[in-house]
């Protein structure tokens, strides 16, 4: 049999605790959208506006103004316990006083209820300069930080914080929300004079802290902002308060909160966004009676000048557009505008077109601000993949001093094209002097004039390979990047271009003939240059000066004559001092001339460990170190063996697969046949 009585009892127990329940939800939670009425204890600078904000700072500076819920929450079950979970959510405005300048935050803080001693500014009438960072504070915030302070480690002037007992934060985040769908992060800022919504959730199982920002309408992200693993057992004890505080600095702004939840054990009642009271205008105070007569007439008068302006403007923007992203801030002193290098180089006119070559056309140009005479690269580059790493060397050969160097002054980006901006080099690239129609030109660069070139050049890649910081390869040396400054010194010009195609089939490079003959064969093979490499080209570049003749030419035969193939030849012969350019007769130093054309077979040889280093070179050039007796048998029979060691077939193979390689596959071929005819 059931007892009624024990039933009856068992019934009125159940009533009674739900009433408690009921009871205790009214006291652990609240929801304010708007603030007309609400019972607030507002100090300093707080108010509660006729339209409903709750307007923390006033526009005055250095003040500061706290908002603080009259009940203290149960945030322990027991006293001395863990804290109990609960979540916050509010909607703030801040109104700046220039659009790009405000100072300097608001608090949303559990903790206590008197911030008597708290300074303004950068404290954010939270803590003061004595107590921040003790842990007998026991308060907890969430900062939204206008102002950049290093003394507490502010990532920077548009943040996100949670602050323990310090405003130096646990963690902090740039302001803005990650979206659902794609996953974006978007900015936001704070000082935008916009709504926006913010929302804390501390859970007490995992002692865990999240905290979401988002504009307006837009629903609590997924992922929070910022988060931080902080059990606030200990930090906040009862009774504690929960409010906002919020300071001006020397920046007189205005921080309003518009409406604001709080639950204890559970999520934060949603804020009724339709009832929220408006943010006042930001900008310009409201036109007065007369502009409301003068304006009706001024307007009709000015929107025809409004839309010229405007698409003068689009137009204008549309002219200097440029590419810029993040990464490039460290490079900022390097980069010039596109518009000055648009006046620079008046509009890009042919005029002052300075040449053509393989990566695009060179432009003569006077800086508008510094009167700099400089020569303006243009190199069209549509992918994007490498561009970081390529303008980060850019960067650093910027900082490559040496007078055997042509000075790299910086870069601009635009869509699909780089522009490279160097020191102008009045006397033109060497290769004009070798080949040119002009005889005049041509006739005035006599011997001792190409021995210091040479010299000049050598001394400057044995510096970037050598000298400087780290090790640069120059990766396209050849004639027409070597650049004659006004006291016809020759100076290497055009760093690290050849990369910027390394891994992209560059249809220009792969038909300039020019710079087959420059090709390491190791490099054709496998794609890695090293400084070798450029020894090799350097090399080449030797025999071109001495010679007069590319390193690659085409024959009345149609059969390709290499350079290289033809030295060796007519030094096997005994007849060596033929190769030396006719130009030359008279003014030639014959021993230094034979000296530069050995070395010029040497650097150029396939196998890159019997190559000499640039500071080898260097002596050698300087008579500094006895040139080793070479015969040209040593050369052939060298080549021999690497082609027994590297199997010819194979090399043939992989030469026919690539066009820059053929050539090289062909003078070794052709060195073979020589060789095997003694
Ligand atoms: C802001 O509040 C302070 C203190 O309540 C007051 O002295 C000041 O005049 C107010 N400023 C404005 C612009 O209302
Ligand atoms: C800072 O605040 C504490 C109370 O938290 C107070 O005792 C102290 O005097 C204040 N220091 C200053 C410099 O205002
Ligand atoms: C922290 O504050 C307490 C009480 O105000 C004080 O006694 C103590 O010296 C402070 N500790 C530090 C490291 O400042
Ligand atoms: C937080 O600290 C309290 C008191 O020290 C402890 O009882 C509780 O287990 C801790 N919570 C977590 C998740 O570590
Ligand atoms: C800071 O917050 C971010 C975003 O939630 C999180 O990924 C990161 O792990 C946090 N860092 C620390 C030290 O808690």
């Amino acid at each position: 049999m059931v007892d009624l009585r024990s039933l009856l009892v068992a019934g009125v127990v159940l009533l009674a605790g739900l009433a408690v329940l009921v009871h205790g939800a009214g006291d652990e939670q609240f929801v304010y959208s708007g603030f007309t009425g609400a019972p607030l204890a507002l100090d300093g600078t707080a108010t509660i506006t006729p339209s409903g904000l709750l307007e923390l700072t006033n526009g005055t500076a250095q003040l500061k103004g706290h908002a603080v819920h009259p009940a203290p929450m149960r945030f322990q079950r027991t006293p001395g316990g863990p804290v109990r979970s609960f979540s916050a959510s509010f909607v703030f405005g801040i109104i700046p006083p220039y659009s790009d300048l405000s100072g300097h935050g608001i608090v949303f803080f559990v903790g206590r209820d008197s911030f008597a001693t708290a300074l303004p500014s950068q404290y954010l009438g939270f803590l003061n300069s004595s107590n921040n960072g003790n842990f007998t504070n026991h308060v907890f915030g969430v900062e939204l930080d206008t102002i950049q302070s290093t003394e507490f480690k502010d990532p920077d002037n548009n943040h996100v914080g949670i602050d323990v007992n310090s405003l130096t934060s646990a963690n902090a985040s740039t302001a803005g929300y990650y979206d659902d769908g794609t996953g974006a992060f978007h900015d936001l800022t704070l000082i935008s004079a916009k709504p926006m919504q913010v929302w804390l959730d501390y859970d007490g199982e995992t002692a865990q802290v999240n905290v979401f920002l988002a504009p307006l309408r837009t629903p609590k992200p997924t992922r929070p902002l910022v988060s931080a693993a902080q059990n606030l057992s200990g930090v906040v004890v009862d009774p504690a308060y929960v409010g906002f505080s919020s300071a001006t600095g020397t920046v007189r702004s205005e921080h309003y909160v518009l409406g604001w939840s709080f639950a204890m054990d559970g999520p934060a009642p949603d804020i009724d966004i339709a009832s929220l009271p408006k943010l006042p205008r930001f900008g310009p105070n409201p036109r007065s009676k007369v502009l409301e007569v003068v304006l009706p007439i001024a307007t009709a008068a000015s929107v025809l000048g409004v839309v010229a302006v405007v698409v003068a403007l689009v137009r204008r923007r549309l002219k200097y557009a440029e590419l810029r992203e993040d990464w490039e801030v460290e490079f900022g002193p390097h980069r010039f505008t596109y518009k000055d290098l648009f006046r620079a180089t008046e509009g890009f006119k042919t005029k002052m077109l300075l040449g053509a070559g393989g990566f695009g056309r060179v432009y003569r140009g006077v800086l508008p601000k510094s009167k700099r005479e400089v020569a303006v690269k243009k190199v069209s580059h549509e992918s994007r993949q490498g561009i970081k790493e390529f303008v980060a060397e850019v960067v650093s050969i910027g900082r490559l001093r040496h007078r055997n160097i042509v000075q790299l002054l910086g870069y601009c980006r635009r869509k699909g094209e780089l522009l490279l901006v160097y020191d102008y080099m009045p006397n033109g690239s060497l290769d004009k002097y070798l080949y040119g129609k002009d005889d005049k030109a041509t006739a005035t660069l006599d011997w001792a004039q190409r021995f210091r070139i040479i010299k000049g050049v050598a001394s400057g890649l044995l510096y970037i390979h050598e000298d400087w910081e780290q090790v640069v390869i120059h990766r396209d040396i050849k004639a027409s990047n070597v650049l004659l400054d006004s006291d016809m010194n020759g100076r290497l010009g055009d760093f690290g271009l050849a990369r910027l195609y390394d891994h992209g089939a560059d249809p220009q490079t792969t038909h300039v003939v020019g710079t087959m003959g420059y090709l390491a064969p190791e490099l054709a093979r496998s794609g890695k240059a090293s400084p070798l490499t450029d020894v090799f080209a350097f090399g080449a570049f030797i025999l071109e000066v001495v010679c007069g003749r590319r390193p690659v030419e085409q024959s009345m035969t149609d059969s390709r004559l290499m350079l290289v193939d033809w030295v060796l030849e007519h030094w096997q012969n005994g007849t060596l001092a033929d190769v030396i350019d006719a130009k030359l007769k008279g003014s030639c130093d014959e021993e230094e001339a034979m000296l530069a054309l050995k070395l010029g077979l040497l650097c150029s040889h396939p196998l890159p460990a019997a190559r000499p280093s640039m500071r080898q070179v260097m002596q050698y050039l300087d008579g500094d170190m006895p040139f080793p007796e070479l015969t040209p048998s040593h050369l052939s029979f060298s080549m021999l063996a690497l082609m027994r060691s590297e199997g010819f077939d194979s090399f043939i193979l992989s030469a026919s697969t690539t066009q820059p390689l053929s050539s090289t596959a062909m003078s070794i071929g052709t060195m073979t046949g020589l060789s095997d005819g003694r």
